[in-house]
């Protein structure tokens, strides 16, 4: 297993993978999948603490992490959202991705890491909460998602080697 930047050539791989929990999962609440032109896209201009990240598992994408724009106003900018999203669960891969991406981060000049959860997601919360993120508040019945409504958890984390 290879965890690296992701590469063009992942675009469709990482597409299929969100693409999987877009149609069936509600820990995203887009309702139709991006192309993989997105996803190229994103590889092509990820710059400063917008990382897109791989898991490879002999040239094939079995999970991706991401962290990106917050919020497009610029008082935002020192603040990045992060996700991630795996084929296979529950196999400790997704420890392994959010400790290289969070790494990448604390490295860099962000401030602050958010991460917006819809509930229940217990292996995200416990995810999450391993690697610092605390949560800050949570919107009641915000999604609906196939005919259900979902609360979504702020989860927020301090970036940086010298963060409390
Ligand atoms: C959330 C996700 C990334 C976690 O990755 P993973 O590889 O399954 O998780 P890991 O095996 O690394 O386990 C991480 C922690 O969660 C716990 N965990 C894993 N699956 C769990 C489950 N189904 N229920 C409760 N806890 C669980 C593990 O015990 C571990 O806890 P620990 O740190 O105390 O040992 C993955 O399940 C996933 O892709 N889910 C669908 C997409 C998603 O929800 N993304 C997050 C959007 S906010």
């Amino acid at each position: 297993m290879e965890i690296r930047d992701a590469a063009a050539a992942d675009a469709a791989g990482i597409a299929a993978i969100y693409a999987a929990e877009v149609r069936t999962g509600y820990a995203t609440f887009d309702l139709e999948p991006p192309p993989a032109a997105h996803w190229a896209e994103l590889v092509a201009t990820r710059h400063g603490a917008h990382h897109l990240l791989v898991a490879a598992d002999g040239g094939a994408v079995v999970g991706y992490a991401k962290s990106g724009t917050f919020r497009p106003r610029p008082a935002y900018d020192t603040t990045v959202e992060t996700s991630i999203y795996l084929q296979r669960r529950g196999t400790g891969l997704g420890t392994a991705l959010y400790a290289a991406l969070l790494d990448r981060l604390d490295d860099g000049d962000a401030h602050l890491a958010v991460a917006n959860i819809a509930l229940p997601n217990d292996a995200s919360v416990r995810l999450h909460e391993r690697f610092g993120f605390t949560a800050s508040g949570t919107l009641h019945e915000v999604g609906r998602k196939f005919g259900t409504w979902h609360d979504v958890v702020c989860y927020q984390r301090p970036l940086g080697r010298g963060r409390p």
